[in-house]
C-alpha cells in the first residue's frame, strides 16, 4: 500500500509537469528545446503504436500493453502512458524513444536505461513520498520533484553551473 503511495505521488508529479507542459508558455530555457528530429522521432513512434492500439486508448493501459510494473502506469489510460512517454520521460531527458527502447518490441527489457528507468520513477516516489513532506517551511503546500527537476532535457544531471 505504501509503495503503491509512493508511485502515485511520482505519476503525480509526472503528470503535474504533462499539465504545466500544456498551460504555461516555456520557461526561458538554460538548454536548447528539443529540436525537429527529437519531436519528430516521438510522434512517428507514437503514431504508429496508436495506429496497433486503435480502439483501445481509453482502456487501462496494462491491459493494452504486455509489460508494466509501475502501478500508476498500469492502471492510466494507454492513450495516457504515450504521452508519460513523450513528455514524461524523452522530453525530459532529450533522447529518442530508442534511448530506453527497441522499437520492434517495446515489451523488452534489454536496455538498461528502461531499468534504470523504473528505479528513478522509485526515488522519485521516495522523494515526494516521504522527504519532502518532512521539510518544514516549505512555501509550496505540495512541494514535488520529477524526472525534469533534476535532467533538465539532458541524460546526465548536471553539478555544478555552466
Ligand atoms: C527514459 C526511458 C524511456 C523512454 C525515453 C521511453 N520509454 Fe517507453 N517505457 C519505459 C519504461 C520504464 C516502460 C515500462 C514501464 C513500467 O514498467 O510500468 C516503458 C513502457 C513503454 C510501452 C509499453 C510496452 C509494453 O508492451 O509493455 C510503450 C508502448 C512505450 N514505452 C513506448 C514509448 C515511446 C513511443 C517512447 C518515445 C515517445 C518511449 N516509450 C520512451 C521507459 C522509457
Ligand atoms: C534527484 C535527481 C533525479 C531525478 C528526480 C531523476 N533522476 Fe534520473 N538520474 C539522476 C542521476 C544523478 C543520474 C546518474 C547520472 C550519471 O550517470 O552520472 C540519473 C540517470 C538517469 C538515467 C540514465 C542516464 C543515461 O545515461 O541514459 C535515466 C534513464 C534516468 N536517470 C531517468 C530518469 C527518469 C525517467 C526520471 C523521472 C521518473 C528521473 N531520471 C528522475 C538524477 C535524477
Amino acid at each position: 500500500m505504501k509503495k503503491y503511495l509512493l508511485t502515485s505521488l511520482a505519476a503525480l508529479a509526472i503528470l503535474l509537469s504533462l499539465a504545466v507542459t500544456h498551460e504555461l508558455p516555456a520557461p526561458v530555457q538554460t538548454h536548447e528545446m528539443p529540436g525537429d528530429s527529437l519531436t519528430e522521432n516521438w510522434d512517428k513512434h507514437i503514431a504508429a503504436i496508436k495506429a496497433d492500439i486503435e480502439g483501445r486508448e481509453a482502456l487501462p493501459a496494462d491491459s493494452v500493453f504486455a509489460n508494466l510494473s509501475i502501478e500508476v502506469l498500469k492502471h492510466m489510460p494507454a492513450g495516457r502512458l504515450l504521452n508519460v512517454m513523450k513528455f514524461g520521460f524523452s522530453r525530459s531527458l532529450g533522447v529518442t524513444c530508442e534511448h530506453c527502447h527497441n522499437p520492434s518490441d517495446w515489451s523488452a527489457d534489454e536496455k538498461v536505461e528502461k531499468s534504470i528507468t523504473r528505479d528513478m520513477f522509485r526515488l522519485v516516489g521516495t522523494i515526494n513520498g516521504e522527504l519532502l513532506p518532512e521539510i518544514e517551511g516549505l512555501k509550496s503546500r505540495k512541494a514535488v520533484v520529477n524526472c525534469t527537476t533534476c535532467h533538465r532535457g539532458q541524460k546526465k544531471p548536471a553539478l555544478n553551473l555552466e
